[in-house]
């Protein structure tokens, strides 16, 4: 391996939100892919992916199911890793945010840039929404709501670190002029520099204090760091930043490709360079950001009802078919759709057919026509046909090495695809049963033989794409190590005469579309709901909840709250109950007076705006419209206070 060839490739690492799908796996499986080619290209490739472990969203999941975040991101890194077998997903190093390594490293970044005067101390007034955890301004927002998911938005203030990312704006600027391959595709760098860069870039809130889970500020730990701060730096926090065994810093950064999704290539392309430069740290060399993967033109989420656990496809098909799929079918860096008809047409017409059946003919000529020994005859000059064959299969590589370095996948995945098409074309035109009946002993074995060294020639790149194929088609065709090496496929006639061929079994069987195909059993269901179940609570866990009819006696607000009744509620006990309800944007006083309604009466009392409440009324909606549940009871018989079941 020659010194200084070295890959260093990422993925972004996920945040633990339980939701395993094809569109999940696409950014790792497309790193993995070319993780795998430069491998093969004799480079030293360090591989990663991980989790993002904190945050207020995992605080709020872990919460729910009743355990520690910590156990909730335990839980989804083992299920993850467990994802990434299947998929044979070959990654170097699975980083975490909550690995103490990178927990110190974070801490010293922040006390780094701090005294550098790179972070400073303000306020933060701004739109925050939840699920992304991004904050925006008012401008970015589409129709009031999170630009990214469509989600409400919630106003909030406190004290905050900044990060001075202001500061860095031209200098960003001029980087990406000066090195226009570093943010890739072309148009989501001008998108990017459009939306953000136009309108000035605004400083960064780098910490929160009403997150607990997080990575606290060594100077000041109320604050934990906020999670851009703590994500990005894991590239160079896994590579030893900050501590003193930097080997990994100094063999492998700058990273070579940081592979996003478009809606984080944002972050990606002006907080880490800019991060980066703070540093005084060199920038990766690429930052690409790939399209979404979408079912019936949506984004897959377990919300739109269009999402399948991924093992559901593998479990039908195989792992190199899924893999097959998104990468051919996925425009690198466009938006792509996922459809099972077309999984189906694909597997049985590239898979099986093209690839599946050449394989396949080639293996049962040599076994019947020659023993299964392949001859190579060098004495015969060759034919046109064959001169085509060989000129195709030699350059192919040399194309295929031209678009993936170019990131240009899908077109090289179908250089392999034209070879094939090229040798099954072959075996018609050469017609090696009649040449068989016709006892042309020489022409057949050479024609067997340009088969037989074309296939070897197709499965070594294959071995970007997929992880269970070549091996098959290597163990069929007998080929040795040596005649698998990466460069031995630029050259035509590297099998040795005498090599012995056997027919194995199909490499992708047909599929036929049936309506058992694809259909998600319960035992699948249940690991990909395993956390929503935990949520689900028995009859005993519901009778712990007191509900009562109750008749709201007396109505004022409260006077320090824009939202906040105070009401006076008859639950049939001795005295009225005060409980505090944020119906003033929905109901008007009157309108809430004599209204039987439901309440929960067991509730733990708390203080709302300095008045305590005693209770909760049961409504339904949020944001806009908010409905009290009122009991349809016009004749009063039930009463004030009557169990609710
Ligand atoms: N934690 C951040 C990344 C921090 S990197 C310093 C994050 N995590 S994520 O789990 O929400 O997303 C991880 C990756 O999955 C993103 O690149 C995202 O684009 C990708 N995908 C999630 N759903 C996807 C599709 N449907 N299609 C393609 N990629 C998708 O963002």
């Amino acid at each position: 391996m020659e010194e200084n060839k070295k890959y260093y490739i990422t993925t972004p690492i996920y945040y633990p939100s339980g939701d395993f799908h094809v569109g999940t796996c696409y950014c790792t499986l497309m790193a993995d892919t070319l993780a795998r080619y430069k491998r093969l290209r004799g480079y030293d490739v360090f591989f990663m992916t991980g989790t993002d472990e904190h945050g207020q969203k995992i605080q709020e999941k872990a919460k729910a199911q009743g355990i520690t975040p910590k156990q909730y991101v335990n839980n989804f890194t083992v299920r993850a890793k467990e994802l990434w077998k299947i998929l044979d997903i070959s990654y170097d190093r699975y980083m975490r945010t909550t690995d103490d390594y990178h927990v110190k490293a974070v801490q010293k970044i922040f006390e780094k840039l701090l005294k550098k005067g790179d972070i400073y101390k303000g306020e933060y007034k701004g739109l925050y929404c939840t699920p992304c955890e991004s904050f925006w301004t008012e401008t970015q927002l589409v129709d009031g709501k999170c630009p990214d998911c469509g989600r409400e938005v919630k106003e909030v203030k406190e004290e905050s670190y900044f990060f001075r990312l202001s500061k860095y704006a031209d200098r960003l600027l001029k980087y990406y002029d000066e090195h226009p391959e570093f943010l890739e595709p072309e148009k989501r760098k001008n998108e990017m520099i459009k939306n953000f860069f136009d309108k000035g870039l605004e400083d960064l809130c780098v910490t929160r204090t009403t997150v607990e889970w997080g990575i606290k500020v060594l100077s000041d730990p109320k604050h934990t760091v906020y999670v851009w701060l703590d994500a990005l730096t894991n590239y160079i926090t896994a590579l030893g930043y900050t501590t003193d065994n930097d080997e990994m810093m100094k063999k492998y950064w700058p990273a070579d490709l940081h592979l996003v999704g478009k809606e984080i290539f944002r972050f990606h392309s002006i907080i880490w360079p800019a991060i980066l430069m703070a540093l005084d740290l060199p920038l990766p060399k690429k930052i690409f950001g790939h399209g979404w993967l979408l079912v019936n033109g949506n984004k897959i989420s377990k919300s739109f009802g269009n999402y399948k656990d991924p093992r559901v496809y593998i479990r039908d098909t195989s792992v190199d078919a899924l893999r097959y799929y998104l990468i051919k079918e996925v425009t690198f860096g466009e938006d792509g759709n996922f459809s099972e008809d077309l999984f189906v047409e694909k597997i049985n017409s590239d898979l099986s057919n093209d690839l599946g059946n050449l394989v396949s003919r080639v293996t049962a000529m040599v076994e019947k026509y020659n023993d299964g020994i392949v001859v190579k005859n060098e004495k015969l000059p060759t034919e046109d046909i064959d001169n085509d064959l060989i000129e195709t299969a030699k350059s192919t590589i040399a194309n295929f090495e031209k678009y993936m370095d170019d990131l240009k996948t899908n077109a090289a995945i179908s250089e392999i695809w034209k070879l094939i098409s090229k040798a099954n074309k072959y075996i018609d035109l050469s017609m090696p049963w009649i040449l068989a009946k016709e006892n042309n002993k020489d022409r057949l074995n050479q024609v067997l033989y340009n088969l037989v060294e074309t296939i070897r020639i197709i499965a070594i790149p294959l071995q970007c794409f997929f992880v269970e194929t070549p091996k098959k088609i290597f163990d069929q065709i007998g080929v040795k190590a040596e005649e698998v090496a990466w460069d031995s496929a630029k050259s035509f006639g590297v099998i040795k005469s005498g090599t012995r061929v056997s027919k194995g079994e199909i490499l992708f069987p047909r599929i036929e579309k049936t309506e058992e195909l694809f259909k998600v059993e319960e035992e699948t269901e249940k690991v990909e709901d395993e956390e929503d179940k935990k949520g689900i609570i028995t009859i005993d866990e519901l009778d712990k909840v007191e509900l009562k009819v109750g008749q709201i006696k007396e109505v004022e607000k409260v006077a320090k709250s824009k939202k906040l009744y105070k009401l006076q509620v008859d639950v049939g006990e001795k005295e009225l109950r005060t409980i505090v309800s944020g119906l003033v944007p929905y109901y008007k006083e009157e309108e809430l007076k004599d209204k039987q309604v439901v309440v929960v009466t067991n509730l733990k009392p708390a203080k709302l705006c300095g008045v305590e409440s005693n209770g909760m009324l049961l409504a339904a909606g949020d944001y806009d419209v908010v409905k009290l549940l009122v009991l349809d009871n016009n004749n009063g018989t039930l009463e004030n206070g009557a169990n609710i079941h």
